[in-house]
C-alpha cells in the first residue's frame, strides 16, 4: 500500500483540469468544465470536470473517479501504473516498494516474451525453413530493407516449435499463454498460435512489441489472425506502425485498411500511415490519430464494404471533431495494388487530390438518388439538408449550398431554411439533453443494467445519498455508524462501496477520492463520482440523514414474496408484528 504522505503529495501536484485538460477539449461553465465524453462517443457534452472535488463525471456513460480513475481508463492502466505516471509527471519519486506490482511484472514478462517471438519469427523468415514466407513477402514487392524495417517474421509449421524456443529461453507455459503466442488445447496441451503465416508484429509507440497480425500462406484457416487481447495489449486502442507515423513531419496521417497497405505505403515513402488491426475504427482509435495529426486522410478499400467503413470512420472523426479527407483508389482495390500499378508519384497526385469528408459524402449521396426525377431531388435534399447541418462555419455551408443549388437548378431559400430549421432544433435537442442529464441522480446508464438497484431504487437512491453524505461530511461518520452497518444495505454494489469507506473512517484512513481509488475499481468510482457531482448530499441535515438510514433500514426489514413464502408460522407472526409496530 502506497503511503498516505505521498498520495496527498500526488493528489496537490496532480490538478484534474489541468490531467483531463491533456486529453479532452474541456470549457469552464460555471466553477466546473464540461466536455466531449472520452469514453463513448456522443456530440453534445455530458463530461464533466469538479475541480472542487477534483473528481469527473460523465452524465452520459457514467464514468467518473479521480485523476487517477482517469489515467487508468484513458491510458489503459492499472492502478499502481497510473499512480506512476502521474508521478512521473508530477516529478514525485515512487516509493520503492511496499504495494503489489505482480500484474505489472506480469506485462513486463509478456513485453519480454514478445520481443523474443519478434525476433524468432523474424529469424526463421531469413533462415531456409522459412523460404516460403520470404518468398511471399518479395512476390508481393517488399525489399528486403521494408521487411527488416518492420521486422516481419515468419511462424513455423509445427505445432510448437515457437513455444519449445521460448521455452529454452525461460519462460514458462503460464507466461507464454498470456501473452498469448501459445493457446492451451482443450485436452490441455499447449500449442503455438501463429503457425506456417508470415507475421507482422505490432509495436506501440513506445517501441514494445505488443502483438502480431499473421497472414495465411495456403491451406485452411482466415486470411489473417491477430493476437487477441492481452494484459499488454487492446486491439481498440492501437494502430498498426504508429510508431513509425508518429515521428514523420506531416501534418496528417494515412488511415488504410490492412497490415500490406501500410507496409507498401511506407516503403513508398508515405511514414504517415496507419491501420488499425483487424477490426474497424473505434472512438478511441479516432481520438489518437487526432493527437498525433492535424488531419486524417481516410484511404480504405475501393469496394463497397471500404466505402461503408469510410463512411463510419468520417462519422467518427466528425464527432471528436478531427479533419477527415478521403481518398479515392481508382483503378486499383486497395493502396497497395494501386502503389504497385501506378507508382508512388501518382500515389502522392492521389494524396494531393484528397476530397473534404464532406464531398465525399455528398457524392454517396448523390448515387442514392435519380437526380433526373423531382422525387428523387427532393429525397436527396432532404437528406443533404442534414448533413449539411453538421458544418459549423456559415461560409462553409454556403458554399456546398450554393453549388448543389445550382446544380440542381432549385431555389436557395427554401433549403436553407430547413438547413437552419434543423441547426435550431438540434440546438434545442442539445440543451434538452444537457438538462435532463443534470436531474438524473447518479444513475448512470451503468445502473440500468442492476437488476438489484431497479428492485430497490428507493433503498438504493437513500444508499446512495447516503454515501454522499459521508464524503461530503466526515464529521458525520460516528452519527452514521453507530446507527447503519454496510451489511443493511440493500444492493451489493452500494454496500461494497459504503463498506470500503467505512472501513477507511474506523481506520482514520483519508476518504478523499484519489485515496479512495486504490480500492474501488472503475465503475465503482464512476457510482461515486456521479454521487458527489449532485448536489443533494452537500450539506445535508441530521434529519436527512436519518431519513436515509431509515429508508435503508425498512427496505431491509421488507422480505420480498418467496422470503415470506420460505417462513414458518412463528417467523411470519413476528415479522408482521415487528411492521405493525413501526408503523406507530
Ligand atoms: P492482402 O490480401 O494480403 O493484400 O491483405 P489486405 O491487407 O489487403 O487485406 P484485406 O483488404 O482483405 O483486409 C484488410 C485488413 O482487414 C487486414 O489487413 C486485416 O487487418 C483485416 N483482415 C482481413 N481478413 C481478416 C480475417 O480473416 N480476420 C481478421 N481478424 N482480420 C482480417
Ligand atoms: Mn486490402
Amino acid at each position: 500500500m502506497l503511503s498516505e504522505q505521498f498520495i496527498s503529495e500526488l493528489k496537490a501536484r496532480s490538478d484534474i483540469e489541468d490531467i483531463i485538460g491533456a486529453y479532452v477539449n474541456v470549457k469552464r461553465r460555471g466553477r466546473n468544465l464540461v466536455g466531449l465524453c472520452p469514453f463513448h462517443s456522443e456530440k453534445t457534452p455530458s463530461f464533466t470536470v469538479y475541480p472542487d472535488s477534483q473528481s469527473f463525471y460523465c452524465f452520459g456513460c457514467g464514468a467518473g473517479g479521480d485523476v487517477v480513475t482517469f489515467i487508468r481508463q484513458i491510458e489503459n492502466l492499472d492502478y499502481i501504473e497510473a499512480v506512476k505516471l502521474l508521478a512521473q509527471r508530477a516529478g514525485i519519486p515512487m516509493p520503492e516498494d511496499g504495494y503489489d506490482d505482480s500484474f505489472a511484472k506480469l506485462k513486463t514478462r509478456i513485453l519480454e516474451i514478445n520481443r523474443e517471438t519478434a525476433r524468432f519469427y523474424h529469424r526463421c523468415l531469413i533462415s531456409p525453413m522459412g523460404k516460403k514466407g520470404l518468398d511471399y513477402l518479395r512476390g508481393r514487392g517488399l525489399s528486403d530493407k521494408t521487411i527488416r524495417h518492420f521486422g516481419l517474421g515468419y511462424a513455423p509449421e509445427d505445432w510448437d516449435a515457437t513455444i519449445r524456443h521460448l521455452r529454452t529461453k525461460g519462460f514458462n507455459l503460464d507466461e507464454l499463454s498470456a501473452a498469448a503466442v501459445a493457446v492451451k488445447s482443450a485436452r490441455g496441451s499447449y500449442y503455438d498460435q501463429f503457425r506456417g503465416r508470415v507475421i507482422f508484429p505490432i509495436i506501440d509507440i513506445r517501441g514494445n512489441v505488443i502483438a502480431f497480425g499473421g497472414r495465411i500462406l495456403d491451406g485452411k484457416g482466415p486470411k489473417y489472425l491477430n493476437s487477441p487481447d492481452t494484459p499488454v495489449f487492446k486491439k481498440s486502442r492501437n494502430l498498426f506502425a504508429l510508431n513509425f507515423a508518429k515521428a514523420s513531419k506531416e501534418p496528417a496521417l494515412i488511415l488504410a485498411e490492412g497490415y500490406m497497405d501500410v507496409v507498401a505505403l511506407h516503403q513508398a515513402g508515405f511514414v504517415n500511415a496507419v491501420a488499425t488491426l483487424g477490426t474497424s475504427l473505434t472512438a478511441e482509435q479516432a481520438r489518437m490519430i487526432c493527437q498525433y495529426a492535424q488531419e486524417v486522410i481516410i484511404a480504405y478499400d475501393s469496394d463497397g464494404a471500404g466505402q461503408k467503413a469510410t463512411n463510419r470512420a468520417i462519422n467518427l472523426f466528425g464527432e471528436i471533431g478531427g479533419k477527415v479527407r478521403v481518398l479515392k483508389v481508382h483503378d486499383a482495390k486497395d493502396p497497395d495494388e494501386f502503389i504497385k500499378k501506378f507508382g508512388a508519384v501518382r500515389f502522392r497526385l492521389l494524396l494531393e487530390g484528397a476530397g473534404s469528408a464532406m464531398e465525399f459524402e455528398i457524392s454517396r449521396l448523390r448515387q442514392k438518388y435519380d437526380l433526373e426525377s423531382s422525387d428523387g431531388k427532393v429525397e436527396f435534399l432532404k437528406e443533404f439538408a442534414k448533413f449539411i447541418a453538421d458544418i459549423r462555419n456559415p461560409i462553409e455551408r454556403d458554399v456546398y449550398v450554393t453549388k448543389i443549388t445550382e446544380e440542381l437548378r432549385v431555389s436557395k431559400e427554401p433549403l436553407v431554411a430547413q438547413i437552419d430549421y434543423i441547426i435550431r432544433q438540434r440546438a434545442k435537442n442539445a440543451e434538452r439533453k444537457q438538462a435532463r442529464d443534470l436531474t438524473v441522480f447518479a444513475s448512470s446508464p451503468k445502473d440500468r443494467r442492476d437488476p438489484q438497484r431497479d428492485a430497490h431504487l428507493k433503498e438504493a437512491l437513500a444508499e446512495e445519498r447516503l454515501i454522499g453524505v459521508l464524503l461530503k461530511n466526515p464529521d458525520y461518520h460516528r452519527f452514521i455508524l453507530e446507527r447503519i452497518q454496510p451489511e443493511a444495505f440493500l444492493t451489493d454494489f452500494n454496500r461494497e462501496i459504503f463498506r470500503v469507506i467505512c472501513e477507511r473512517v474506523e481506520q482514520n484512513r483519508p476518504i478523499e477520492l484519489i485515496a479512495l481509488s486504490e480500492q474501488l475499481d472503475e465503475r465503482q468510482m464512476g457510482k461515486v463520482a456521479g454521487i458527489l457531482a449532485d448536489a443533494a448530499s452537500t450539506g445535508a441535515t441530521q434529519k436527512e440523514t436519518l431519513d436515509y438510514i431509515q429508508t435503508i433500514l425498512a427496505g431491509r426489514a421488507k422480505k420480498s414474496p418467496e422470503q415470506l413464502k420460505q417462513m414458518d408460522r412463528e417467523e411470519l407472526e413476528k415479522y408482521v408484528a415487528g411492521l405493525a409496530a413501526k408503523k406507530k
